[in-house]
């Protein structure tokens, strides 16, 4: 089975995809981490982000692996590198880029064709999973939280990682996010008619994996 979780920024899908991931024996892909992945990779190559032929080039040229919840760049462990205030910002241009899209798109279904092979369910974790990548995904979530919470939760986490961040900064750019996430004209934010809406803001991280893991089991 696919499952497909996709919503805001800050919902905590990431977390509750791996959790959810774990519990069913399936495989997890967090997309979010593919883009911030190529990034990454054109900052280290020096290249202007906004220029989209160059950072195809990077993104063709670079070898992401995704192994449980570490993220390797051409061997090296990224996995705390991508999580910074500076690469959430400058994903955008990743995210905007239409052939890093149509790359990533292909390497994700490329892992759902492995893991089929394997006998193995994924639950993939992103903004366009269930409209994009994978329209005939069995189960379609649609995880959100309300943009308070969302903020608040990834102040914590910055906050976490030491890094010099306040509070009213981070809603605001999660504000300009979510106009990114929803606008972008290829794989921007949506919520399909077959997708279940949760919003985790009356919810411990616990009981969002146990709602989750209801639905999918409903389905199986
Ligand atoms: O989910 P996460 O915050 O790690 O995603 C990083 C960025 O990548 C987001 O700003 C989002 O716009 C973009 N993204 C995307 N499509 C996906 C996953 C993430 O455009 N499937």
């Amino acid at each position: 089975m696919i499952v497909t979780i996709d919503g805001p920024a800050g919902a905590g899908k990431s977390s509750a995809a791996h959790r959810l991931a774990d519990r069913l024996g399936y495989r997890f892909l967090d997309t979010g981490a593919m883009y911030r992945a190529i990034t990454y990779a054109g900052l280290q190559h020096g290249i202007d982000l906004t220029d989209e032929k160059a950072l195809l080039q990077v993104a063709l040229a670079s070898e992401i692996q995704l192994a449980g919840d570490k993220i390797v760049l051409d061997e090296v462990d990224i996995t705390n590198a991508i999580r910074t205030f500076e690469i959430t910002t400058l994903t955008r241009h990743a995210a905007d880029n239409r052939a890093v899209r149509e790359h990533l798109t292909q390497l994700q279904r490329q892992f759902a064709a492995e893991s089929k092979q394997t006998g193995q369910g994924i639950v993939t974790e992103g903004r366009d999973q269930a409209t994009v990548v994978f329209p005939d995904a069995e189960c379609k979530i649609y995880l959100t939280a309300s943009e308070q919470a969302r903020a608040q939760r990834r102040y914590e986490d910055l906050l976490n990682r030491g890094e010099q961040v306040d509070y009213t900064g981070v809603l605001e750019k999660q504000r300009h996010r979510d106009q990114q996430d929803l606008n972008r004209k290829v794989g921007g934010l949506a919520l399909t008619n077959e997708s279940i809406e949760v919003s985790t803001d009356d919810m411990t991280p616990d009981q969002v994996v146990d709602a989750l893991e209801k639905i999918v089991r409903d389905r199986q």
